[in-house]
């Protein structure tokens, strides 16, 4: 069932998500270690990422160099997928930003789209899409048929806490996207939020509780 989901196995990235996940955590301690956890999310991601050999000049010496060989695209989920592009934009400062809005009706929990602006360029990039939280799946799912709408072929997607249901209906609509998490949950409640999982990203991202 996991086949495409790779979950870091890290200390750093534990001891943060522990950070995340403590209802004590202040807002600003909360959105410092959401964007450094991002960040080495993306590091993971970016391991199979192609590289294209370059020749550079040390103040010493010549020598073989690598840089990353296609345009990447970061899209957030809005509004939590935000706190996501903080962190990666400055370790990214290349890659282009798209968004989409979907907000989840409280009632139904299916989504609904209410946003989408996304770069050009698409089929050609990398493209990540970011949401701190995988929760039923329904999100993702629509945002990742946006994105396949639109021309986008290679797709990853980074989560923070991801969940068994969430990933399976992941799966199910789209094998082909690599999941890359810190944590994998059991369960959801009846709300539709992730269990243990760390509450609502969003609101303690933007200190809206
Ligand atoms: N969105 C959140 O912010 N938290 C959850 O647990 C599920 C969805």
């Amino acid at each position: 069932m996991r086949s495409n989901v790779t979950q870091i196995d890290h200390p750093l990235a534990a001891s943060k998500l522990s950070i995340l996940r403590a209802k004590t955590t202040a807002p600003d301690e909360f959105r410092r270690n959401l964007q450094e956890l991002s960040i080495i999310l993306l590091t993971e991601a970016t391991r199979a990422w192609t590289t294209r050999d370059i020749e550079i000049e040390t103040p010493l010496k010549k020598c073989a160099g690598k840089i990353l060989a296609g345009p990447v695209v970061i899209v957030p989920i809005l509004r939590a997928g935000l706190g996501m592009i903080d962190g990666m934009s400055r370790f990214l400062p290349e890659a282009n930003v798209g968004h989409v809005g979907i907000y989840r009706d409280e009632k139904s929990l299916r989504p609904t789209t209410y946003f989408c602006r996304l770069p050009s360029e698409l089929s050609a990039a990398q493209v990540v899409l970011v949401d701190p939280m995988l929760a039923t799946g329904h999100s993702a799912c629509a945002a990742l048929e946006l994105l396949k709408k639109n021309g986008a072929t290679k797709i990853q997607f980074i989560t923070l806490v991801a969940c068994e249901p969430g990933i399976a209906q992941v799966q199910s609509q789209h094998p082909d996207v690599q999941i890359i998490t810190a944590a994998v949950d059991p369960e959801l409640n009846e709300s539709g939020y992730i269990v243990p999982g760390l509450g609502d990203a969003g609101d303690r991202y933007f200190g809206t509780l």
